[in-house]
């Protein structure tokens, strides 16, 4: 697969990123084996760069990928691994009345990251993203936990996730580290990024979007979505003229759609059918119109451009 910078790292990742935060399904035994195939396609078909989170399944879906990493040792050393942290749900099955909440206090952050490393069974998360903003966060002590994480060895690089412009401009101001990447829901339902400076100041700071949901609003609706059900109507009729045209599935026309996008916004396939993991990598092979990625905007708008 071809490859593209993260950030200003130096480390060069696969063009599409896998998402891990479906991999164990139900928890079954059937699910987790289904699971363990997804990694080992995306492994076959490509793909460098894998996003988890210290959330996803109450951390099963790193304890999976940490056996599939046991299993094949050699495996570690091509992937890319990008964690995220900073989300404290309330306890499932909880008698207590403990509040889910953000947290990025350096005792939350610092515990997070070890549970990460065990589960994942390694010595080094390559990416540490902050999951969504903390509203109380004290930028100058998560620098300072940035300094402990650097310094440990158990953190590369750092970046955010679901930050607005500012509340990223206000975190980079505080630490030394250049934030490397911004992950953020981004598909032709949810364009908020286009549209709030996020895919402006990426460019701007050599910073990349990675786009969660990325299919959305053509295969399910976005989280949040506003789309009535003509909107849905137009866009699904205008990505299946298109899939025609190119001759590919409307998934992958959504994944094209952000790739087109001049900020490398890298798309993160979620899908644990091992079919539709290979099937995305022919996103890569369109050669796409700019009239065409402007009828696809035209039509989740519902009105032509002025
Ligand atoms: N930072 C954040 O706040 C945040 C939030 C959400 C997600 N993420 C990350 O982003 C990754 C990708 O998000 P995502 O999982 O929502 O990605 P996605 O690729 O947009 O969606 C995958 C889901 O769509 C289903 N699907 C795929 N093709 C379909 C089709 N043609 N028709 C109907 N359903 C179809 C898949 O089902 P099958 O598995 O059955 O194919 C799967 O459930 C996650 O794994 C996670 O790593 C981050």
């Amino acid at each position: 697969m071809e490859s593209i910078q993260l950030g200003n790292s130096g480390i060069a990742v696969s063009r599409l990123a896998f998402g891990c935060m479906r991999l164990v399904g139900d928890g079954s035994a059937g699910d987790r084996d289904k699971g363990k195939r997804a990694v080992q396609t995306a492994v076959d078909s490509g793909y460098t760069l894998f996003d988890h989170a210290d959330i996803y399944a109450q951390g099963a879906c790193e304890t999976l990928f940490g056996e599939v990493l046991k299993a094949s040792p050699s495996l570690r050393d091509n992937l890319t691994i990008l964690t995220k942290c900073g989300i404290r749900p309330a306890p499932v099955d909880d008698a207590t009345s403990v509040l889910g909440r953000y947290d990025f206090s350096a005792g939350h952050l610092m515990a997070s990251v070890e549970g990460s490393l065990q589960r994942l069974g390694i010595e080094q998360i390559d990416f540490l993203l902050l999951h969504r903003p903390d509203y109380l966060m004290d930028a100058c002590e998560v620098a300072t936990v940035f300094d402990r994480l650097h310094r440990s060895g158990k953190v590369a690089h750092f970046g955010v996730s679901n930050f607005s412009p500012s509340q990223l401009s206000l975190l980079q101001s505080a630490t030394r580290f250049h934030l490397q990447a911004n992950q953020v829901e981004i598909n032709i339902d949810n364009v908020t990024a286009l549209r709030d400076g996020t895919l402006d100041q990426c460019m701007m700071a050599q910073m990349t979007p990675l786009a969660w949901c990325p299919i959305a609003g053509i295969a399910y609706p976005a989280w949040g979505s506003e789309f009535s059900e003509q909107t849905t109507r137009r866009v699904k009729d205008e990505a299946d003229r298109q899939a025609q045209h190119y001759g590919v599935d409307p998934t992958v026309i959504a994944l094209t759609w952000l790739l087109r996008h001049p900020a490398g916004i890298v798309p993160i396939v979620g899908s644990t059918t091992l079919s539709r993991i290979e099937a995305a990598l022919r996103a890569l092979d369109v050669d796409y119109e700019r009239e065409d990625w402007y009828r696809l905007l035209e039509a989740r708008d519902g009105h032509a451009v002025a």
